[in-house]
């Protein structure tokens, strides 16, 4: 028996649906990006960070932003930017502020996070000003049940093309937040469990390429994950352990189903990725992953 396909159910376990059978939702169009002119390692919020303090060649990093700009440009997005913000040096991740989504009725909604770290929330209010400028609906999403952390599309992925979101959680989100997204969005949310502190957002450690291909990094999964993951997607491919560490290569990111861009030198990621048949855009990110942050954390996807 299988639920309908829009009831707003979490799944932390046995997948009662095959994805590939839920209704459709319309690709997104442009990019949020940050500029960043403002980008440091002023603190330490994850284990990439550590000993980086102060270390970031902000010329280099505004080049490498730069770049990357040009790179969704150049595959057809608009790229939308928010300028820097003096001592918010972490705005330049857009995927941890907000996550947007489209409702059944076709209305598109903007949830803002609730972060983790204390530092980060002032980003909160930048980006959920910067999408009610654009016209969009922002939900705070009610604090009432006290605070839950959540940290966007760092932890929270459209399944590609469906209706339906996987929830990464366990150091940045907490899992009692997906029954509240899964009933604003009327959608399923299948959660996976993280339990390595080097993959503290499920962006790090899982890149669908489109709705039949994920990359993943196994070790940072509970056990019985791969079991939800291969559940979702018919072809899993794991990205080596030192790749996913020390380049985040399961940080890159697959807009189109077609291109895979992720952080130069990443060599066996991006052969298993070319030799499937996905055009893998080499990038550099290198100031940015003395943050723990790659290609996917830097932009958001807009409709
Ligand atoms: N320094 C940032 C933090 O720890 C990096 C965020 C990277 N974002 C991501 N979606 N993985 O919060």
């Amino acid at each position: 028996m299988s639920p309908r396909a829009l009831d707003p159910v979490v799944i932390d376990r046995d997948l009662p649906f095959d994805p590939r059978t839920l209704p459709t939702r319309p690709p997104e169009t442009g990019v949020l990006m940050a500029d960043a002119s403002g980008f440091d390692v002023a603190y330490v919020i994850n284990p990439h960070m550590a000993g980086n303090i102060g270390t970031v060649d902000r010329e280099k990093a505004r080049a490498q932003w730069q770049a990357l700009t040009d790179v969704y440009r150049r595959l057809g997005y608009e790229v939308h930017v928010i300028d820097a913000v003096e001592g918010l040096p972490d705005l330049v991740f857009t995927a941890n502020q907000s996550f947007p989504g489209q409702l059944p009725d076709g209305r598109w909604v903007v949830l803002q996070s609730h972060m983790h770290a204390e530092v980060r929330r002032p980003e909160e209010d930048v980006v959920a000003d910067w999408h009610r400028a654009r016209g969009a609906t922002v939900d705070k999403m009610s604090r009432e049940q006290g605070f839950i952390p959540f940290e966007g599309m760092g932890d929270a992925h459209w399944f590609p093309g469906r209706r339906l979101i996987i929830g990464g959680h366990g150091f940045r989100t907490h899992r009692d937040i997906y029954p509240r997204i899964a009933t604003v969005f009327q959608v399923p949310v299948v959660t996976l469990d993280l339990v390595d502190p080097r993959f503290y957002h499920l962006d790090t450690c899982l890149a669908p390429l489109d709705e039949n291909t994920a990359l993943f990094v196994p070790e940072a999964f509970r056990a019985d994950a791969v079991h939800v993951l291969s559940a979702l997607f018919e072809r899993l491919i794991e990205v080596p352990l030192d790749e996913a560490v020390d380049l985040l290569a399961c940080n890159g990111h697959c807009p189109d189903g077609k291109h895979f861009i992720v952080q130069q030198g990443a060599m066996k990621t991006a052969a298993k990725v070319s030799a499937l048949g996905y055009e893998v855009v080499e990038v550099d990110t290198s100031e940015f992953l003395k943050s723990g942050g790659s290609v996917f954390c830097m932009k958001l996807m807009l409709p």
